[in-house]
């Protein structure tokens, strides 16, 4: 029987709490470089639109949760707060701005620009860049998880301040979605396997 991905990931590093995606959606590269596996979590990681009702395990979280701790920041100023939202009664509200695909646990990225490192040469504030740092970890080690994921970044963060009072003093950067895939209408859509070629990506001086 052929094996699902990340099951193969877990036979390749020992480690046995991985869940496994229902199938890999695109060709595995084999990488010359380090154990792989990181390159893996990279190509398996995809925008997933639509969640079933499956929990996500409290173990699970707290290892994507401690991903995000450490996350580097500008001058280490660590101005980046993350609400879990994973009770019916906060996803309830949560849903009245965003109906975030049905995903059982919503991760909201949130920072404080006064927290926050200022450049001196331009004046930009590096909060929204510590943010997205964050938010990749959390999104990769998600993914690594074996859990299907979502960066929202389409919403009113005025209104999510409102529905959630507990965010009203943060900026609102971004949502990730988490959970286990619908059969069928959580695959990866058509623009996950669109990509500039490295030739469009990269200039060499
Ligand atoms: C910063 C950021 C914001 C995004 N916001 C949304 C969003 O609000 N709604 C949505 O449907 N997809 C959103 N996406 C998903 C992108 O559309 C998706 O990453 C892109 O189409 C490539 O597909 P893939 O993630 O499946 O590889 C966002 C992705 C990023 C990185």
């Amino acid at each position: 029987m052929k094996k699902s991905f990340l099951s193969r990931i877990s036979d390749i590093t020992k480690v046995s709490h991985r869940a496994n995606f229902s199938d890999v959606h695109q060709k595995i590269t084999k990488y010359k470089y380090g154990s792989d596996a990181f390159m893996r979590i990279l190509e398996s990681r995809y925008s997933c639109h639509s969640f079933d009702s499956t929990p996500v395990q409290d173990s699970k979280l707290e290892m994507i949760l401690d991903a995000g701790r450490m996350a580097p920041s500008a001058m280490n100023m660590q101005p980046t707060r993350i609400w879990v939202v994973k009770s019916e009664e906060a996803l309830a509200k949560l849903r009245t701005v965003h109906p975030c695909y049905n995903a059982p646990v919503v991760l909201i990225v949130g920072c404080r620009n006064e927290e926050a490192w200022v450049r001196e040469s331009d004046g930009i504030n590096a909060a929204k860049t510590d943010a997205a740092i964050v938010l990749t970890h959390l999104m990769l080690t998600a993914t690594d998880a074996g859990l299907a994921n979502m960066w929202i970044w389409d919403f009113d963060p005025s209104k999510i301040r409102e529905a959630l009072p507990e965010t009203r003093e943060h900026g609102i950067y971004g949502l990730l979605a988490i959970g286990h895939p619908a059969a069928g209408a959580g695959d990866p859509t058509k623009l996950h396997s669109e990509r500039k070629p490295l030739e469009e990506l990269v200039i060499t001086l």
